[in-house]
């Protein structure tokens, strides 16, 4: 029997999409959602590749950020498929060199096409479900880099900046609908995108963004964090 537990929402029946599940940061947090119980709408570009997680609590769905249609269709299939949308998790990303006196613009557009317009489209597209549910959740994966520039690409950081943006609007614009957005915000993760100069074992494991993000979307309405800095070395926080 479960008890009920006034400090965490029942995890039972609420559908999270989730974007870039198919490796990295995003198929980890997919792995521990789909252990705490939820209903799984899985967004990808490569979805040959997650045949064995679709089934009858997981919808995997095309989802290309370069396309402005793709969101809309992703969120409507999921609706079509579970009937109710609770929470967007917008994962995928994207990271390229790009300076004030070196780099291609068109770096710049894809970053801000991924990082920023696509989970302005994604929430768009969930947002009458979101707001539905009455309790919501939006956690956008930033960066560190979001938060205060130390190094590596400043185009990147630009594109995290303006995520951050994104989510504090969407905070303040839907908190009467009961929707609570977060921003994680990661440093140096053991991914294929992790920076130089760290290795598997100094840089943060994507099983601890993971539980981050399940404990953020598992918080009631009346305990919200607007973001979450992890980082793997030490410095002053912004
Ligand atoms: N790793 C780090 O050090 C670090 C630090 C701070 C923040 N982050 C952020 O964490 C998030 C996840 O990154 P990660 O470390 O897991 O990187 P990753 O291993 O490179 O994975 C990136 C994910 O984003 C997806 N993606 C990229 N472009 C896409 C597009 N056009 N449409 C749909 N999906 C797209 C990728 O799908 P494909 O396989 O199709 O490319 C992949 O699933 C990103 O937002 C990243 O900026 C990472």
């Amino acid at each position: 029997m479960t008890i009920p537990n006034p400090g965490h929402l029942d995890q039972a029946g609420r559908v999270i999409m989730l974007s870039g599940a198919n490796r990295g940061i995003g198929a980890v947090i997919a792995k521990r959602l789909r252990q705490d119980g939820y209903l799984l709408s899985l967004g990808a570009r490569a979805l040959e590749n997650m045949a064995e997680q679709a089934g009858e609590n997981c919808l995997c769905h095309a989802f290309d950020a370069f396309d402005p249609e793709s969101p809309k269709a992703w969120a409507d299939a999921t609706f079509a498929r579970f009937g109710r949308i609770d929470g967007l998790i917008n994962n995928a990303g994207i990271a390229a060199a790009f300076g004030f006196e070196d780099g291609d613009e068109a770096d710049l557009d894809r970053m801000l096409e991924v990082n920023l317009k696509a989970p302005y489209r994604l929430i768009c597209a969930a947002l009458p479900h979101l707001k539905a549910a009455g309790s919501g959740r939006i956690v956008t994966v930033t960066s560190m880099a979001g938060m205060r520039f130390k190094r590596g690409s400043p185009g990147y950081a630009m594109s995290k900046f303006a995520a951050m943006g994104l989510n504090s609007a969407a905070r303040a614009q839907f908190w009467d609908d009961g929707i609570r957005v977060t921003a994680v915000a990661p440093g140096p993760v053991n991914t294929d995108m992790m920076p130089q100069g760290f290795t598997a074992e100094t840089a943060t494991q994507p099983e601890t963004i993971a539980d981050i993000i399940a404990t953020v979307i598992a918080m009631p309405n009346n305990a919200s964090v607007a973001s979450v800095p992890i980082n793997a070395v030490f410095e002053p926080l912004p």
